[in-house]
């Protein structure tokens, strides 16, 4: 199992599902930190539950963005992290971090990239009268939301959505895509087409 962690800022429901999805023995991961940089996330205080491995690298305790990168580097090394999962992870990062990790760093983004970069995708979705929105997952490269998809999901967009209604409607996606995509990655597949395509495990 490759050793991954999972980096949030909040809530943590991607966590979870990546954290479940690692729960099955034959997943080609395992989580060996759950990283927040804000030491109120509700997700950290569930992953300590869980009896997993936490770190907190509060972004307001260092002088700029290189020495909070610094730090945080240091301690994914220190996990013994292998790939990284972003999962509601609110800070943009350096293209020094991003290099030091490229093709073993994962993003999950709440809109159908290229569309919707960026915040409010939901609300954006909505106003531009969408009928169809969903999630991305897709490698991370310095320009932000902009990397290598590896897989999206579709979800309709019904006429009485809200912006909090479709954040669900997507979100109970993402909890599936995330696991799928990361499986697929680490399987050396370019998408999660092509996983699925070749039938490998834990893509379907
Ligand atoms: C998710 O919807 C994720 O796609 C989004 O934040 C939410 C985190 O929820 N990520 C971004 O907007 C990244 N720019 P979670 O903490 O419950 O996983």
């Amino acid at each position: 199992k490759t050793p991954i962690a999972v980096l949030i800022s909040g809530r943590g429901s991607n966590m979870r599902a990546l954290v479940d999805a690692c729960d099955d023995a034959t997943y080609p991961a395992r989580v060996c930190l759950v990283l927040s940089n804000d030491p109120a996330a509700p997700g950290l205080a569930w992953a300590a539950e869980q009896g997993l491995p936490t770190a907190v690298i509060d972004h307001r305790a260092f002088s700029g963005r290189p020495a909070f990168e610094a730090a945080l580097n240091a301690r994914l090394v220190r996990a013994g992290a292998e790939w990284i999962c972003l999962a509601g992870f609110m800070r943009l990062l350096t293209a020094t971090f991003v290099n030091t990790w490229t093709g073993r760093l994962l993003n999950i983004h709440p809109s159908l990239l290229p569309a919707y970069k960026g915040l409010h995708t939901h609300a954006r979705a909505l106003a531009a009268g969408e009928r169809e929105h969903g999630c991305s997952v897709h490698f991370v490269v310095p320009d932000m939301d902009a990397g290598p998809l590896i897989g999206q999901a579709r979800v309709p967009v019904l006429p009485d959505d809200t912006p909090d209604s479709l954040a669900e409607r997507v979100l109970g996606q993402e909890h599936g895509l995330y696991p799928a995509c990361l499986a697929a990655a680490l399987y050396g597949y370019p998408t999660l087409e092509a996983a699925r395509a070749a039938g490998a495990a834990h893509t379907g």
